[in-house]
């Protein structure tokens, strides 16, 4: 089985990620990891703490020689702004008089819910890890995890529909790669540079009147085989597992499959995929995929494709209302150094926790200890299924 923690405070010294249960015999490119890490960085409406960043995967277990060896493998992400923290973020008792205590939760982050839960005195102790600094890790094993389904052809891609009142509507019949042309290059991770110029307007607006701005990304993934996941018990339907691992990223407020909630107002007769037959191919097809690549909990073989809203960053330049919550009085929420809009990153960062998950159902349908192994399993189910 496929898993991993994360570990490191935003301001800590470091960032930690174990993902344990990888094959032996995985090609490791950690360039291309740190490239995925590139891409988090970037994004039109980024903060200053990203100028002080260059965030790289460090491994320190489970790869020799550029090859998974079967054992845990460790990602360490250095956090460059600790320099500017090492007295504030320290670990020595001796240190405590030196910090700054916070306490002024800001509506829209864990502060208040975090303190009274943990009993604690310092919502630095809450924000430093309900960040989103977090993601970085997540980043990280998505971009590992990409390597692990890159030998089966499976590719996956994030970018982002809606940033603030601008909807970025993406051609339609584009593959990844296409898609990925696209959207690589654009300030904010969108297929349509009419949009982007809006969206950036409206970035410059939220960051003279002190707001920030949410947005919608979306998600696809090509040469999944049919029956990743299972109907056969609750916690093993994929695109339950989807939505599970999008929704414990930091600010996302909703999910949606294919046509998503669309589907709640149009006819069967209009949703639903029919299927099709390709005798040359040897191969069920479907006319449509309205579902976005899902039924029962399992893939149909046809894309995969999703959707993610993100909530507006909580800290605002012109803070809300909010209660100093030692002295109970009225006060404004506090201002930490922040972005304004963080939803190109969002797209990168969705991208990365699909690709985990997709690495996880297929390893536990095509399992072994090596590469070879599970090739040998993936290609006898491939078969089976085309002489079915
Ligand atoms: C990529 C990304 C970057 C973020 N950056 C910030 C930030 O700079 N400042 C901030 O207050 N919130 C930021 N957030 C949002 C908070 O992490 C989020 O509001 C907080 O974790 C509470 O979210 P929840 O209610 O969805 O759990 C960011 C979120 C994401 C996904």
């Amino acid at each position: 089985m496929l898993r991993f923690l994360t570990a490191g405070e935003s301001h800590g010294p470091e960032l930690v990620a174990v993902v344990e249960g990888v094959p032996a015999g995985f090609q490791i490119d950690l360039a291309a990891i740190n490239n995925d890490l590139a891409r988090r960085q970037k994004g039109y409406g980024r903060g200053g703490r990203m100028l002080i960043e260059k965030d790289e995967a460090r491994p320190v277990s489970g790869i020799r020689f550029g090859t998974t060896m079967g054992s845990p493998i460790t990602l360490v992400i250095e956090n460059r702004d600790f320099k500017n923290w090492t007295k504030r973020m320290s670990a020595d008792p001796a240190d405590r008089g030196e910090a700054k205590v916070v306490t002024r939760p800001r509506p829209g982050h864990a502060d208040l819910a975090g303190i009274l839960k943990y009993d604690l005195d310092d919502i630095r102790d809450v924000l430093e890890r309900a960040s989103a600094r977090e993601t970085t890790a997540r980043v990280a094993i998505g971009g590992l995890a990409k390597q692990l389904l890159k030998p089966f052809g499976i590719s996956v891609l994030g970018y982002c529909v809606r940033i603030g009142a601008n909807e970025a509507t993406t051609p339609e019949d584009l593959n990844i790669e296409q898609l990925a042309h696209l959207t690589e290059d654009s300030q904010v991770r969108v297929a349509n540079p009419d949009a982007e110029k809006k969206i950036i307007a409206e970035i410059d607006e939220c960051k003279r009147s002190g707001d920030t701005l949410g947005g919608i990304v979306e998600v696809v993934a090509s040469g999944l085989p049919v029956g990743l996941g299972s109907y056969a018990q609750w916690d093993r339907k994929l695109d339950a597992r989807l939505a599970y691992a999008l929704m414990s990223l930091q600010a996302t407020k909703g999910i949606e499959f294919g046509i998503g909630f669309t589907a709640g107002r149009v006819r069967g007769s209009a949703l639903h995929d029919e299927i099709g037959y390709d005798r040359a191919e040897r191969r069920f097809t479907r006319h449509s995929n309205n579902s976005g690549g899902t039924e029962g909990g399992m893939s149909t073989g046809e894309p995969l494709r999703l959707r993610v809203a993100f909530k507006p960053i909580s800290t605002l330049m012109q803070p809300l209302r909010s209660v100093d919550a030692k002295t109970k009085e009225e006060a404004l929420g506090t201002i930490e150094r922040s972005d304004v809009c963080a939803i190109p990153a969002a797209a990168v960062i969705a991208e990365s926790v699909v690709a985990f998950v997709l690495a996880q159902v297929f390893i536990e349908k095509f399992g072994g200890d090596s590469l070879t192994e599970v090739t040998r399993n993936w290609q006898g189910y491939l078969e089976q299924v085309r002489s079915y």
